[in-house]
């Protein structure tokens, strides 16, 4: 989705803004623009605005700035904002590029969300004598806090709380008046939005990744409050109704080396490598050696609440769903209880069946998917009581469920979700371990051994990593395919909708997956023998292996070409299979840890060898803050 930066301070504006812009880029962009208030240019007194459209257009930006005379250079120029855009309403133009002014280009305006009431709001400020120059929602808001401006006797913090409170509809801002070289105002409904304060000035965000590099201390807005970001590095934050008040302080401890490459070619590559960390510190501290017992405070939940749980729902969208599908085998499997997996922005609308008994548990990276949110406001609303997971710190998610477990992957950029999954995997067996232990199904020994087997995960995922011959052999198959099918059976499957989600995101390549029992009714058809559609069978050690490979006989039979993922040692996929990569030896519930990390590397070399734009596939945005 979109992504605002801001600065207000003491130096130039321009580097902050542009290093800003350039961090928010793997949010997905199709235009980008800034716009700052030059305090040298008195006689104009206007807004300097600079927008370029295409993806990649941070960069171009920074030069078109240069030539317009805001280089990084520019010292005099200490106040602006920029954005990159989605785009929901009107197609990616330069028309269409944020900020937007109002009619006397006196006040700039970058907007994330969606104003739903946009429609009637541009009739009525039309009427009033207010002329557009887009086609975007976002425009309305900049005409009408010109509108209350003028209403408010040129308070502007006054005039964008009057004119929050005529949106509705999600939405980050970002607004800068010409008259206030030395303020800055934001505000923010459903929509992220972080701030923070350095030495230079002040400083707010769409994501913590843009101004890192200035505070690791930031601060989080509640819905429709305002904030007014001043040069001297101070920030007034107000409630809707206009009081001040001082909020909460969030320490982030990402390192910024996080949020660069590091020699890997792209961060997709650079984020699966990471998962042997990821995993080791999802762990970290769980299991109290002495006790022989598993700790998991934050789901601060009584045992007579635990054991009072009868149902369980999990929510969630995209891969974060597929963490949830696995989760329910691995609560059913080891803590028996029912679990429901619901796509967020189904249940949302459905009536799910919800009591005080009920625990929802939300899963979302970044905190801020928008239909998940509204899952969990509705099972609250319902009596459940909502557990979120998430990876970042202080997210709207944090605020709206009871409590909440942190996945510490430490920032994820690249569009394709990798090592946020997995980790939400490992918190998920780690919470369906726990939920076992308080409920007296397993002993001592037991926790202790599964525990020890998620403890080998690391070293197995990095022996996963080490050698990856079979995965590129099986990538170059699935470059040249125009559908490639993905079946499994009961973890194996769920197993690989993530992996069939993973190669179509950013390969482009069609995918479907489907548990293998139900190909005969009818996706057999889609094998060709004359392409040899390439099928990957998730067939590794089972309950279910000996129908997985009469599963691979039967689509063999049928002109398909195999890659299986089997475990060392298995020769009878091996002699079925046209390619088979070996996993290590895992329980079978953890089985998706390795299978994925595998699966991950076959779509990125598979994307690699169509020549994809990895970390940003075409339409995607990582973050999907409207619904
Ligand atoms: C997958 O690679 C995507 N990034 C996407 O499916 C993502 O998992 C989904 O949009 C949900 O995001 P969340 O975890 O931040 O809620």
């Amino acid at each position: 989705m979109c992504g605002i930066v801001a600065f207000c301070g003491v130096k130039n504006a321009i580097t902050p803004l542009l290093t800003g812009l350039a961090r928010l880029e793997y949010r997905g962009y199709d235009s980008a623009g800034l716009a700052v208030i030059d305090p040298q240019a008195k006689q104009l007194r206007t807004i300097q605005r600079v927008r370029q459209e295409g993806r990649g257009m941070v960069e171009v930006l920074r030069e078109a700035a240069a030539e317009a005379g805001l280089g990084d250079d520019s010292q005099g120029i200490t106040c602006g904002i920029g954005h990159t855009r989605w785009a929901t309403h009107g197609a990616p133009s330069v028309a269409n590029a944020h900020p937007h002014c109002d009619c006397q280009g006196r006040i700039a305006v970058a907007h994330n969300g969606i104003i739903e009431n946009h429609g009637r709001l541009r009739e009525q400020l039309t009427a009033e004598g207010h002329t557009f120059h887009s086609q975007t929602d976002s425009e309305v808001v900049s005409h009408l806090v010109e509108k209350h401006y003028a209403l408010q006797n040129g308070d502007l913090a006054a005039a964008v709380r009057a004119a929050v409170a005529e949106l509705s509809g999600s939405f980050a801002l970002a607004i800068l008046h010409r008259d206030y070289p030395e303020a800055l105002v934001v505000t923010r409904n459903d929509s992220p939005l972080v701030i923070g304060s350095c030495a230079t000035g002040a400083i707010a965000a769409s994501d913590v990744p843009a101004l890192i590099e200035y505070t690791r201390d930031v601060c989080y807005l509640d819905d429709r409050d305002i904030a007014i970001l001043h040069a001297n590095g101070s920030v007034e934050y107000f409630d809707p109704a206009g009081e001040p008040y001082t909020p909460n302080t969030y320490h982030i401890d990402w390192n910024i080396k996080e949020a660069e490459k590091g020699g890997y070619p792209d961060f997709m590559l650079k984020e699966i490598n990471e998962q042997p960390r990821v995993v080791r510190d999802v762990l970290k501290g769980r299991l109290n050696t002495q006790a022989k017992t598993l700790e998991l405070p934050e789901l601060a939940m009584t045992p007579d609440e635990l054991a009072a749980i009868d149902r369980v729902y999990i929510v969630a969208c995209g891969t974060s769903y597929h963490a949830g599908l696995i989760g329910k085998d691995l609560i059913e499997s080891w803590a028996r209880i029912p679990v429901e997996v619901r796509v967020a922005s189904e249940f949302r609308y459905a009536n799910p069946i919800i009591s005080s008994n009920t625990l929802v548990i939300a899963i979302t990276q970044s905190g801020e998917t928008a239909d998940t949110l509204e899952a969990v406001r509705l099972a609250r609303r319902a009596g459940a009581h909502v557990v979120a997971i998430t990876n970042v710190i202080g997210s709207r998610i944090t605020t709206e469920a009871q409590t909440t477990i942190y996945i510490k992957a430490n920032i994820e950029i690249s569009v394709a979700a990798t090592k946020t999954f997995l980790a939400q995997l490992c918190l998920l067996a780690l919470l369906a371990l726990f939920l076992s232990q308080e409920r007296g199904l397993v002993n001592e020994t037991q926790i202790v051994t599964a525990f020890e087997a998620l403890q080998r995960l690391p070293q197995q995922i990095e022996a996963v990593l080490a050698d990856t011959t079979s995965i590129d052999a099986a990538a170059e198959v699935c470059a040249d395919a125009t559908t490639v099918l993905f079946i499994g059976r009961g973890v194996g499957a769920t197993t690989c909708y993530e992996g069939a989600l993973k190669l179509k995101e950013i390969s482009y390549i069609h995918a479907e997956a489907i548990a293998a029992g139900e190909i005969k009714h009818g996706t057999l058809a889609l094998i060709d023998p004359i392409v040899a559609t390439p099928v990957v069978a998730v067939a590794v050690a089972s309950a279910t292996h000996d129908k997985m490979l009469a599963n691979i006989e039967e689509v063999k039979a049928r002109g398909a070409r195999v890659i299986a993922l089997a475990t060392e040692g298995d020769e009878r996929v091996g002699e079925l299979a046209d390619i088979v990569i070996y996993l290590p030896p895992t329980y079978e519930q953890l089985s998706p840890v390795l299978a994925s990390v595998a699966l991950q590397l076959l779509a990125h070399r598979a994307a690699v060898l169509l020549g994809r734009d990895i970390d940003k596939p075409r339409n995607l945005a990582k973050s999907v803050t409207v619904e």
